[in-house]
């Protein structure tokens, strides 16, 4: 069993849960059409979306949004991000649209930005854990896009793994952690960003960034200004750091190994991970190693993966969660990784490392 934050799961709880594979640039629509009735009749569907799979409800229903924390046994205070497929869907569920909001959903809608509203008394406090306000964000994906259109509905959905684990990137994931909790899967195959929406909180000046993603801080600032960074996106939660995005408190993202990274010049933080590997491996332990291609060749033992190239960070971050959860299938005890990059893009990719690793980094000198 998963170490689990909060709310204690029910062993009882199994239903037959019906996995149905399309393909985004050639959606079935009897497959979104049986899926969008799951979900008007309050069920439970995960399906594909750019950045990670998410587990979708009727976001206006609060017995189906509460299925959503049973099945991934997530603490109820933990809002939902609410997925809608055209604008008219939000005039109904938040009070007002700032001008910076306008022009954030002009710039990157639908894509990966979550914006944080007021939320319209539409809304029930059950899908946003008691806030007076709502995550909303409209997804890039066809299918995703398809399937709140057929639903009718705004559609509710957290990341589709058990709460703690890495974020579902391709369908085998969500069946592995949600099988038999939840109705239906639509595998749409593997994301193509890898890592979760930024969120941006515009009800408060200037707009701060909850959550780093693909769409970075330059990015944003380009189009509404200066933005603020909320103090949890790059300290590790304290009494004295409360995240304003209830989520990023929980230890999340977590692989169950002793994850450490190691930062400094290439070539000594190699040799430091090849003498820790190589301790560990004589003790008896699993060591896994977490590289890139650039650097992959330095080391000698344990079970070295690269996520990719440190010239191309979408395909660092497409990689991050599937290598985590290999290292959990593997029953890895260690792990010893890189730092990669934290500009642009970098900064979401080790804003993910840095919480995954519980913030145990190193500088090797
Ligand atoms: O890319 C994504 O955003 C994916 C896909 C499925 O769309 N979804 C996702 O949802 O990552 P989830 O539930 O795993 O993360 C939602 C985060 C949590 O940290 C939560 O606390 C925060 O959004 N959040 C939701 N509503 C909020 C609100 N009203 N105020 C502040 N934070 C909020
Ligand atoms: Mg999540």
């Amino acid at each position: 069993m998963y170490k689990l934050t909060g709310i204690k799961m029910e062993e009882n709880l199994r239903i037959a849960t019906i996995v149905r594979k399309t393909d985004e640039n050639q959606t079935d629509d009897l497959i979104i059409e049986e899926a969008a009735g799951i979900l008007r009749a309050g069920g439970l569907v995960a399906f594909p979306t750019e950045t990670v799979y998410g587990l979708g409800a009727d976001a206006l229903h609060e017995k189906a949004s509460m299925k959503i924390y049973e099945a991934k046994g997530r603490p109820s205070d933990n809002p939902l991000i609410v997925h809608i497929a055209d604008e008219a869907q939000l005039e109904s569920i938040v009070k007002t649209v700032p001008d910076k909001a306008r022009a954030l959903m002009k710039a990157f809608w639908p894509g990966p930005l979550t914006i944080i509203f007021r939320k319209s008394d539409t809304v029930p406090g059950g899908t946003t854990g008691g806030l007076d306000t709502v995550a909303v964000r409209m997804p890039e994906h066809k299918i995703a896009l398809e399937l709140i259109r057929a639903s009718g509905l705004p559609i509710a959905a957290p990341s589709a793994n058990t709460s703690g684990r890495p974020s579902p990137t391709n369908a085998m994931h969500v069946y592995e952690d949600l099988n038999g909790r939840i109705d239906m899967i639509i595998d749409g195959g593997t994301v193509g960003i890898g890592i979760e929406s930024t969120i941006i909180d515009v009800t408060c000046e200037p707009p701060m960034i909850l959550r780093p993603g693909y769409i970075t801080k330059e990015k944003l600032e380009r189009v509404i200004g200066p933005v603020a960074v909320d103090k949890a996106v790059s300290e590790p939660v304290s009494p004295h750091v409360i995240p304003r995005a209830p989520g990023m408190k929980y230890k999340h993202y977590a692989p169950e190994a002793d994850f450490t990274m190691f930062s400094g010049e290439a070539d000594k933080v190699a040799r430091h991970i090849n003498r820790l590997t190589e301790e560990k491996l004589r003790q008896g332990f699993k060591v896994g190693v977490i590289a890139s291609d650039e650097t992959v060749d330095k080391y000698r033992s344990g079970d070295v993966v690269s996520l990719g190239t440190r010239k191309n960070d979408i395909t660092v971050a497409r990689n991050l969660y599937r290598v985590l959860r290999e290292f959990d299938n593997k029953k890895v005890d260690y792990i010893f990784g890189e730092t990669f990059t934290d500009d642009e893009f970098g900064q979401a990719i080790m804003n993910r490392l840095c919480k995954a690793a519980g913030y145990q980094i190193e500088i090797v000198t």
